[in-house]
């Protein structure tokens, strides 16, 4: 199942992906993430060293000319099957594997994206990105989750296409849910229903009905162990509170159809 992760900045995609992955992994599941913010992030937030941190796929212009213009013009499906298992880097589990269960294997990808400070087309990055999540499981029992660039300006470029399943997260705030409701609005509009809300940090109240927000949702109370351990570690795995996190995960799994 391919699952990806969407909403404004700062509100816990990174986080939320992370977890999940890890989650899979220690119950035995093979897990690609996919780094599709340009924060690059998600490595560091699975507690990666950033020396470790996978090279961006797009900053491979060779292999992005290659596949992706191949030909001279625009493949909007290049065959970078084979991309994936040569370019990601393992990462470790955050806890030990579940009881009973041997741990599945998490890898990193990280697309990166081309800016215009470096003269490329972010056009490239997206239809590279399309062609990865098409290629990557199709005929394999694993999952893939990607962390996607904050906002919704990207969505419409078809990064939405070859998912099964997209976390909308918010801040308990009216702006955050608004782009929330925005977000599975426009996912709706190409295709993808199967939507579940993440209220992030929610310490009490109702959440609005607003048009547009996934109607299922699961609310993540703040959590005291990562806002200490932020102070000195990029790494969101392993907190005092891993038993709340992989609940609220195995939920939006559940609603997810995982
Ligand atoms: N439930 C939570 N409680 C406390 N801090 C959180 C929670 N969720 C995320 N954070 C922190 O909020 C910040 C932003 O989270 P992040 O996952 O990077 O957001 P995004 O990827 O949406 O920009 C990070 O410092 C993260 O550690
Ligand atoms: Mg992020």
């Amino acid at each position: 199942m391919k699952i990806a992760f969407a909403g404004k900045g700062g509100v816990g995609k990174t986080s939320l992906a992370a977890w999940m992955a890890d989650l899979l992994a220690r119950s035995g599941h093979n897990v690609w993430m996919i780094d599709a913010d340009t924060a690059l992030s998600l490595g560091q937030a699975s507690g990666l060293p950033a020396g470790a941190l996978p090279e961006p796929l797009v900053r491979r212009a060779d292999l992005v000319r290659e596949r992706i213009h191949a030909g001279g013009f625009l493949d909007l499906n290049p065959d970078v099957g084979d991309l994936p298992e040569t370019l990601a880097v393992d990462v470790p589990l955050g806890g030990a594997p579940l009881p009973g269960v041997a741990a599945g294997r998490k890898r990193l990808l990280v697309m990166g994206a081309v800016t215009n400070a470096g003269g490329g087309c972010a056009c490239d990055a997206n239809a590279l990105l399309k062609a990865v999540l098409a290629h990557l499981v199709m005929d394999r029992d694993e999952w893939v989750l990607v962390d996607l660039e904050a906002g919704v300006e990207h969505l419409g470029r078809g990064t939405v296409a070859h998912v099964d399943g997209l976390v909308v997260v918010s801040e308990p705030s009216m702006r955050s849910l608004l782009t929330g409701a925005e977000v599975g609005r426009m996912a709706r509009d190409l295709g993808l229903n199967n939507q579940v809300l993440v209220v992030n940090r929610h310490a009490g109240g109702e959440v609005p009905d607003l048009p547009g927000l996934p109607e299922r949702s699961i609310l993540m109370p703040p959590l005291p162990g990562l806002v200490r351990r932020q102070m000195t570690d990029a790494s969101v795995l392993a907190l005092p509170e891993t038993d709340i996190v992989d609940a609220a995960l195995t939920r939006v799994l559940a609603l997810l159809g995982g």
